[in-house]
């Protein structure tokens, strides 16, 4: 990590603020700033300003004072909520992103990071051990955004040479509820389960996608943000996942842990929109270029989720 870091978060009241802010609290030397556009039910462990991501002005006057020297842009809208308006989900992604480089380019900002997702990749890529880069053609305005974003990536670093380190998340399995996702059911069942109350998956039993619990993911965002990389390797968007999960494993996993939940089967929209994700990806390029290594399989995810 950077020393003495002061970091802004936009976004930061969802499943991976929540999670890196508790991460970034135990560190010496870090000033973090949380925004979001809703208020913290619970209170935050660093300061927080209510925010909307796509005011510029609000952000600007929030750098200048604090002079940041890193940004973790989050502020997004998920995929299944997305389709409920395809216009504000593109506003909202794509030009918030916009908003937070300029603000970096003009403020010298050291280094950004931004979380792209496997729903770039589109139906007809819905294949075992997708790869790293191929030509896709995303069928969510989620997946639309994010792919945009992973080209203006590109794009800035060769025209500003600014420094934006970029993940694409698989599904992400922790306790923070956040909603608006098609990967949600994951944590959704875990809570179910917790609590003893039935459960009924929006997804079918059997369908396959790449999951990851939050550690892995605040652990790769530290290991990539820390890393000293050559100019080829900024620009990417790195693959990564911990397991392929399916919906009726999750159950059985439950289970075998001794927490008995019902789940009945109902799958809606949603399920076209995980038909469109690969099942696997290939993450050899981010094992190759940073080292990566998840920890955490699937049983030990669970059991930590429950405890
Ligand atoms: N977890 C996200 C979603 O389901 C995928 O990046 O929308």
């Amino acid at each position: 990590m950077m020393k003495n870091q002061r970091i802004l978060i936009t976004g930061a009241l969802g499943q991976l603020g929540l999670a890196l802010i508790r991460e970034l609290s135990k560190q010496e030397n870090t000033y973090v700033l949380a925004t979001d556009i809703n208020i913290p039910k619970n209170e935050l462990s660093v300061d927080f300003e209510q925010v909307n991501a796509l005011d510029k002005n609000r952000l600007e006057s929030l750098i200048t004072k604090h002079e940041f020297n890193c940004i973790y842009h989050f502020a997004a809208i998920l995929s299944a909520n997305g389709e409920q308006n395809p216009f504000v989900s593109w506003d909202v992604n794509v030009n918030s992103f916009q908003v937070v480089v300029s603000l970096a380019i003009q403020h010298n900002i050291q280094r950004l990071f931004w979380p792209s997702s496997i729903a770039v990749y589109g139906r007809d890529k819905n294949p075992i051990n997708a790869p790293q880069q191929v030509d896709m053609n995303p069928h969510t305005i989620y997946g639309v955004s994010k792919l945009a974003s992973e080209k203006l990536i590109r794009y800035y670093h060769h025209k500003y040479n600014i420094d934006i380190r970029s993940l694409r998340l698989p599904g992400v399995l922790s306790t923070d509820l956040v909603g608006g996702g098609t990967t949600d059911y994951a944590t959704e069942m875990v809570q179910a389960a917790k609590n003893k109350m039935p459960y009924t998956c929006f997804l079918a039993p059997q369908t396959e996608l790449p999951m990851i619990y939050i550690d892995d993911v605040i652990m790769a965002i530290q290991q990539l943000m820390e890393t000293d990389f050559s100019v080829r390797q900024q620009a990417h968007s790195y693959n990564i996942m911990g397991f392929c999960l399916t919906p009726r494993k999750l159950e059985v996993q439950l289970k075998k842990l001794g927490f008995p939940v019902v789940v009945n089967y109902n799958p809606d929209y949603r399920q076209q929109i995980a038909e469109s994700w690969p099942r696997t990806t290939d993450d050899q390029l981010a094992k190759k270029d940073w080292g990566w290594s998840p920890k955490f399989d699937l049983k030990k995810s669970v059991r930590r989720m429950l405890s």
